[in-house]
């Protein structure tokens, strides 16, 4: 009888199983109810006194042995489910990954700076929170000078020599400070002016101004530069200069692009002109260069700046501003097919 036992223990050590049904025929066939081990269980009452103790050790062995196999099969039989579930088929459909969208303002940006790349300008960045020097001083607009009530400034607490930009022009002057000419650079970014809210003004906004610096950069070379600008904007190449004033250019011009009156939001949007100001453009002021440290008997350039925000409300059809800093969802998912 043991020695019965003992080959059954060999059995079970050679035993292997390629399903869960193979195991479980096995664990039945072993450690059922009406198994082998409870059958021989069943047999100690028979066995002679001497030989009880060898017969209780055998039967435990065996039951161990089967025990031990069924654990180790399942466990093997898992963890290759487990693999199977992560990388079983191959062709199986990917999970759906959920698009997000470009703000209006990137979009109306990135244009904006790929329009001007391919003409050779870079993209210079700055610090929203200026000095007086970059803001205003350098570019001609010392202390009580008036022009500075153009653009309403945020001070930073009671310092009035720390501010919030009001333009981005503060790029172009550390720009200038911190390279040579030629120069060809613009600089988007965040600008801050006190004005009251409402459809049309924010009391922060988006700014790109773009600078121009070599030897011989005349007037015409600004016109040239932004009808290039707005044809491959708009896809509209008629434009008008009128004469206007900023401190640091001179002269100074407003640019207005012909947007058409072909429809009825034309009529609307120019006020039944046909024409949008745009920008505001000049030709560097040469005491700013002077400022910047670039000699202007040697060197001359251009600047122009606009609006980005202003921009994307006409390239969108958007009316109210304040949406493009509100975050509902349920405007800015519509840009999700936008590039
Ligand atoms: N900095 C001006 C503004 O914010 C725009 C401008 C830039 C005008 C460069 C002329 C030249 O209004």
């Amino acid at each position: 009888m043991i020695d019965k036992i003992k080959e059954y223990i060999a059995e079970v050590e050679d035993f292997k199983a390629k399903s869960k049904e193979e195991i479980e025929a096995f664990r039945i066939k072993f450690s059922g109810k009406k198994g082998l081990i409870n059958d021989f269980f069943a047999e100690f009452k028979n066995i002679a006194n001497d030989q009880k103790k060898e017969f209780g050790q055998a039967i435990n062995a065996l039951k161990n042995a089967a025990e031990q196999k069924v654990k180790e099969l399942k466990d093997e039989i898992e963890s290759q489910e487990e693999e199977k579930g992560i990388y079983g088929d191959l062709t199986r459909p990917g999970e759906p990954i959920e698009i997000g969208a470009r703000h209006p303002i990137s979009l109306v940006k990135n244009k904006i700076v790929d329009i001007f790349s391919r003409i050779g300008f870079n993209v210079s960045e700055g610090p929203e929170i200026e000095d007086d020097w970059h803001n205003f001083t350098a570019l001609n607009l010392p202390e009580y000078h008036p022009a500075r009530d153009m653009q309403d400034t945020f001070f930073i607490q009671t310092d009035p020599d720390i501010l919030l930009r009001t333009h981005t022009s503060s790029v172009q002057v550390r720009y200038m400070e911190n390279k040579k000419p030629p120069i060809r650079t613009i600089s988007p970014g965040r600008v801050y002016r006190n004005e009251a809210i409402s459809a049309r003004s924010h009391c922060f906004f988006h700014q790109v101004e773009g600078l121009y610096i070599d030897k011989g950069v005349s007037f015409a070379d600004l016109k040239q530069t932004l009808q290039y600008f707005t044809t491959e904007m708009f896809g509209k190449s008629k434009i008008r200069l009128r004469p206007s004033y900023f401190p640091f250019t001179e002269p100074s011009a407003e640019v207005d692009v012909y947007w058409g009156l072909e429809t009825e939001t034309d009529y609307r949007m120019t006020k039944g002109t046909g024409w949008l100001e745009i920008m505001g453009c000049g030709m560097v002021d040469p005491n700013v260069l002077k400022n910047c440290g670039i000699d202007p008997e040697e060197y001359s350039g251009f600047a122009f700046g606009m609006g980005i925000d202003r921009i994307a409300l006409l390239q969108y059809g958007i009316s109210d501003i304040r949406m493009l800093s509100e975050n509902d969802l349920r405007f800015l998912e519509q840009f999700k097919s936008a590039f």
